[in-house]
């Protein structure tokens, strides 16, 4: 399904990030994976996606760094040619109530969560808007959609990201971009698979499908999104959480 296109997805080494790059190798896309930390994991992850029989690189970059996301872009397009898909995937929590809340935690949710996903689509997006064809899809998430206790920083970073998703779509449709949103529930990942038993009770009863959502259903919409299969949908914000958020 995405035979010659090359996807930019940050936070690809692990989780989530890694499932999408996974399935859209799967589907004929090379790989620009942008990794902040670990750069043995993102080798492993570079290593499953060339078995898949594409090119993938990676590239050590902090999303929230403006200038370091300029030259990200410029590498990978003197690396690949070109790109046609940008994931904004790459996020972090720093749960507390709002009243224990310290600024640098809200700052820095804010920065990589929200910020990190601007400076991308703006240095990518003039790319793309210079191809007159391309696809974003930004991993938000259902929390920027319902809120949730100990989470004011990355709800609020999360609604964000859902705003900037609309009105990249309106500015950039004109010239073949689209630009939707993914708003995962609980996914089943290092992160949840660290919840109490009695949180993780108290989720699923309030889940109709009454599961955790797995990497794969995160990435299946992803690679669709990405796809000529979606070119009328643009602006869209699409929940994958078993119907947690009705
Ligand atoms: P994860 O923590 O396993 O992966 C996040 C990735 O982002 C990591 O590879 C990390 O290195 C990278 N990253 C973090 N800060 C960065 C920065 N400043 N610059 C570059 N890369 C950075 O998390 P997971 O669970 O895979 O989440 C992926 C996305 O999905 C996040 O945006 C998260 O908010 C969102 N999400 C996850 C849900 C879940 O249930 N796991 C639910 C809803 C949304």
């Amino acid at each position: 399904m995405l035979k010659n296109k090359t996807a930019l997805i940050t936070g690809g080494a692990r989780g989530i990030g890694r499932g999408i790059a996974l399935k859209m190798a799967e589907n004929g896309a090379n790989i620009a994976l942008v990794y902040r930390g670990s750069q043995e994991q993102a080798n492993k992850t570079q290593l499953e996606l060339t078995d898949l029989g594409v090119k993938a690189e990676i590239y050590q970059c902090d999303v929230a760094d403006f200038d370091a996301t300029k030259k990200l872009v410029q590498d990978v397009i003197k690396d690949f040619g070109t790109f046609e898909i940008l994931v904004n995937n790459a996020g972090i929590t720093r749960d507390k109530l709002l009243i224990a809340m310290k600024e640098d935690d809200f700052d820095a949710v804010i920065n990589t969560n929200l910020k990190g996903a601007f400076n991308m689509t703006k240095h990518a997006g003039s790319h793309l808007l210079k191809k007159r064809c391309g696809r974003i899809v930004n991993i938000s998430s259902i929390s920027g959609m319902m809120g949730n206790i100990g989470q004011c920083n990355y709800s609020a970073a999360k609604a964000g990201l859902i705003g900037l998703t609309k009105s990249s779509a309106k500015e950039m449709a004109l010239r073949g971009v689209t630009c939707n949103a993914i708003a995962p529930g609980f996914i089943k990942t290092d992160m949840t698979d660290a919840l109490k038993p009695e949180i993780i009770e108290k989720i699923l009863k309030n889940t109709p499908l009454n599961r955790f959502g797995s990497i794969e259903d995160i990435a299946n919409m992803c690679v669709y999104l990405s796809s000529d299969l979606a070119g009328y949908i643009t602006g869209e914000v699409i929940k994958i959480d078993g119907g947690l958020y009705i």
